[in-house]
């Protein structure tokens, strides 16, 4: 997707099609009236006569009107004036990206951040058009062998009233292209199947994004793995055909010995459960359970393109969760690279395990704030749906500002708690602490467990079953929340 800013009357502007808001009680945005007035009072005519109502998702496109440039009008309706909510925006701009998807139209003027979004500048309204956007053109084709046409639409273009406004708009635009960018990578990785998102194929993929990226790689093997007493880490490993790997991914924005922030993405290429096994409805859905892994990289990639004046670190622990004679079994009792023993009640609660190892190996970097991404728990999608990501965090201040980034970013969070009332139930009779805590509050615990292997930074823990892909008809990968963490790494890089 390109991206471009116009100032100019939309009227005046010569392109295929311009969009703009009206409103619920045939009320007209400044773009909206300015069109009218060229045509003639066309527009209002339309919203009397009933033919369109103007709530949030409606539109109508419209061809060749008198007086004006464009070749067509798309209206797009934005609820009620004048105040227009973050959520009707988002759901305003996708509806006019929709209406035009299945025309041929390549270029789509839009005037609709002329409206005023309480709480919202123009960047981020210029950046949430780009992203919207940029969602709906994203198709899925690589595994199909005969591939669908692309989508027409390729340019976006900021029709601005006020030449004021347009480096706003310019910047909202750039850090779509980035964030956007970033979201397709993540989706393309986690839409792809297990049998070829393996492991190895997503350290090919760190080391091929490196390159241009201009970010350090390093992919640490069995070998390493064990000599550093990675062993929870291996245990889920060990069940696999798939060697695991350990990918770590620097990107310096700043000064070297500026400390960095570290992600760390859950790489679970494909999620049976182990010997713990899953049943078969919807299995095929646990290839996405390396969205976290996918969002690192996403989140890496945009922060190099915006070059964000900070230092990032990616931590991928990669490996399947599969049955075999060389899998762990329930009871085994593994030693941490921490030294802390887990009692593995259930090998389907595997993320925790090689994530536990990831955040020891973090310490290194003596790190400003860790961040873990995980599509971890089941319970997590019963308790928040598929609308916002968990939240955990060992510093208050650390959540607020996730909280906040998330929604800034629209791609919100919820902040769970992480009372040590908790940690009772990962007691265990024979080692320092059980993978499991029982049926009750599955996100939280789980959120526990990964607390025991960060006490020595401030660290936040994103549980993301339900938000990093999609079920049904639509089934595929969200790409969240790639924009939350860029989000919260701009604010961070403003910052330092
Ligand atoms: N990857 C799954 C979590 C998951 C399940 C995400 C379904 C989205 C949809 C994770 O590894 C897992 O299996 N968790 C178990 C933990 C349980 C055994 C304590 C779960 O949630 O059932
Ligand atoms: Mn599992
Ligand atoms: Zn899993």
């Amino acid at each position: 997707m390109e991206f471009s800013t116009k100032v100019t009357a939309p009227e005046k502007l010569v392109c295929a099609c311009v969009a703009v808001a009206v409103f619920e009680s045939q009320k007209l945005s400044a773009a909206a009236r300015s069109l009218d007035r060229a045509a003639g009072g066309i527009i209002h005519a339309l919203l009397s006569s009933g033919d369109m109502d103007g709530k949030v998702g409606t539109t109508r496109l419209l061809y060749h009107l008198p007086g004006v440039a464009a070749e067509r009008v798309l209206l797009v309706g934005m609820g009620k004036a004048p105040k227009v909510s973050p959520k009707d925006y988002r759901e305003a701009a996708r509806a006019g990206v929709a209406a035009i998807l299945d025309t041929g139209i390549t270029e789509l003027c839009s005037y609709l951040a002329g409206v005023s979004v309480p709480g919202r500048d123009m960047a981020w309204k210029a950046r949430q058009f780009g992203l919207v956007a940029a969602d709906a053109v994203y198709q899925f084709e690589g595994m199909k062998s005969k591939k669908s046409a692309p989508r027409a639409l390729a340019r976006i273009v900021a029709g601005i009233a006020s030449r004021m406004e347009a480096p706003q708009a310019e910047r909202g635009q750039f850090q779509a292209s980035a964030i956007g960018a970033g979201v397709a990578l993540a989706r393309d990785l986690g839409n792809l199947p297990g049998n070829v998102c393996t492991p190895s194929y997503l350290a090919e993929q760190a080391v091929t994004l490196a390159k241009p990226w201009k970010l350090g790689v390093q992919v640490l093997e069995r070998a390493e793995m064990e000599k550093l007493g990675m062993r929870a880490l291996l245990s889920v490993a060990k069940g696999s055909q798939q060697q695991p790997k350990f990918i770590v991914l620097h990107y310096l924005g700043a000064p070297k010995n500026e400390r960095p922030v570290v992600l760390v993405g859950k790489g679970v290429t494909f999620d049976s459960g182990g010997i713990s096994l899953k049943p078969g409805a919807e299995m095929d859905e646990m290839k996405f359970d390396m969205c976290g892994a996918a969002s690192v990289l996403g989140a890496l990639r945009a922060a190099s393109q915006l070059k964000l004046k900070l230092n990032v670190i990616g931590l991928i622990p990669a490996t399947e969760n599969m049955p075999s004679g060389s899998a762990s079994k329930p009871g085994d009792i593994v030693t941490s690279m921490s030294g802390q023993t887990i009692e593995i009640l259930n090998t389907d609660a595997e993320g925790r395990l090689i994530l536990c190892d990831a955040l020891t190996y973090a310490e290194r970097f003596e790190p400003q704030a860790v961040v873990d991404i995980a599509t971890l728990t089941g319970a997590c999608v019963i308790a928040l749906g598929h609308v916002c990501s968990g939240l955990y965090a060992n510093k208050p201040a650390l959540a607020r500002e996730l909280l906040s980034a998330g929604d800034e970013a629209w791609d919100r969070v919820w902040h769970m708690p992480l009372w040590d009332d908790y940690q009772e139930q990962l007691k265990s009779n024979f080692a320092d602490l059980a993978n499991i805590g029982g049926r009750p509050a599955g996100s939280v615990t789980a959120a526990c467990f990964l607390s025991r292997f960060a006490t020595k930074y401030d660290w936040a823990h994103l549980d993301i079953a339900g938000t990093a892909w999609r079920s049904g008809k639509d089934k595929g990968s969200t790409g969240r929340p790639v924009p939350l963490l860029v989000g919260f790494l701009m604010k961070r890089a403003r910052r330092g």
